[in-house]
């Protein structure tokens, strides 16, 4: 299969360490917390791609709508006497991105697709997927973190750069690591390339929870995966039991925030390091922001990291933004 898998994910030797710190260093805090982007091994996207077709779970739905009704105007934005390559970070199933594919190809766009993902299972899928939807599209995939993949398409496919950033995923960052990394997104590009990013935007909160507690039960079982995870990888021994989904809404900040809360006071034992994490009952590990955010606040920060809005998409309920924006 075409895709590269860059060092920090290709094998035990580089995974398992940079996995343990960032264990060791959350589960030491105050208040614990375990980073999101390690909820995404093989049966943890599985899960999500589960979710993606839940009822309850709207981003999705809302997001592929706005491709079918605006994929025309999306990409007439782009100009066509480039070729292009086409960026997607965290590219995850690539349902929705198949919709400005497809609409790439029938416009007769010259370019190559190039999916960035942390997970390995993802980018396997989603080529083999895209090799049966499009047998002509060229393709290739990059298993890495955001940052190391955007370094690897600079030095290997020098060239007019479109960055797809969909789903929301730039909401699983602080507001100020938000910005930084979108100035770390703006510095990989060339002036007049484009970032177009898709924005979950503030609406009532009873649909937010809704979203977020769903009712079969997946995101518990999403957010539980990532202490068995823990288990598998870190030979460690916690009780996913013990251990409940929460997932709750924080006006103040404007987050969506999921965390595990432990049902009573436990150890949990890391028998290769030696290592013990005690939790008292009902105390926290913080493992996900999902910030919303409003449309104004989709300018500020482009404004923040050096892009100027092209143009704002969004869906009927006005539940989701997608945001073509152009660096300056
Ligand atoms: C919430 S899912 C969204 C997937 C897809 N963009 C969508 O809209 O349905 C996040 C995806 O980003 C990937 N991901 C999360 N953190 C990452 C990181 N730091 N670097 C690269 N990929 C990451 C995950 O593996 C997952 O496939």
């Amino acid at each position: 299969m075409n895709y590269v898998v860059l060092s920090e994910e290709k094998n035990e030797k580089e995974h398992v360490p940079i996995f343990k710190k960032e264990v060791f260093e959350g589960l030491s805090s105050n208040p614990k917390r375990l980073p999101s982007k390690f909820f995404y091994d093989d049966e943890g996207s599985r899960i999500f791609s589960d979710i993606t077709n839940l009822e309850e779970y709207y981003p999705t739905k809302c997001e592929y709508n706005i491709f079918v009704n605006h994929k025309e105007s999306i990409i007439s934005q782009i100009p066509s006497n480039e070729k292009l390559n086409i960026i997607e970070l965290g590219a995850g199933d690539g349902r929705k991105t198949k919709v400005l594919l497809d609409e790439l190809i029938k416009s007769k766009r010259e370019f190559e697709y190039i999916p960035i993902d942390i997970s390995r299972y993802a980018i396997e899928g989603l080529l083999k997927d895209l090799s049966e939807t499009f047998p002509k599209l060229k393709t290739y995939g990059v298993v890495g973190e955001y940052s190391s993949g955007l370094q690897w398409v600079r030095d290997k496919r020098p060239g007019k750069n479109v960055v797809l950033f969909l789903g929301s995923n730039l909401g699983n960052f602080s507001q100020e690591k938000a910005v930084v990394f979108l100035k770390e997104i703006r510095k990989s590009l060339n002036r007049n390339d484009f970032l177009f990013i898709g924005l979950d935007l503030k609406k009532e909160i009873s649909v937010l929870l809704k979203a977020y507690n769903d009712s079969k039960g997946l995101t518990s079982q999403f957010n539980l995966n990532l202490l068995e995870r823990i288990n598998r990888e870190l030979n460690a021994d916690f009780n996913p039991e013990a251990f409940q989904h929460f997932g709750t809404y924080n006006p103040i900040k404007g987050t969506m925030e999921s965390y595990l809360i432990s049902l009573k006071n436990q150890k949990v034992s890391f028998k290769s390091d030696n290592r013990v994490f005690s939790f008292g009952a009902f105390e926290p590990i913080h493992t996900e922001y999902s910030w919303k955010y409003s449309a104004q606040e989709s300018f500020d920060l482009s404004e923040q990291s050096q892009f100027g809005v092209v143009e704002h998409f969004t869906d009927s309920k006005k539940y989701f933004l997608n945001a073509l924006w152009k660096a300056l």
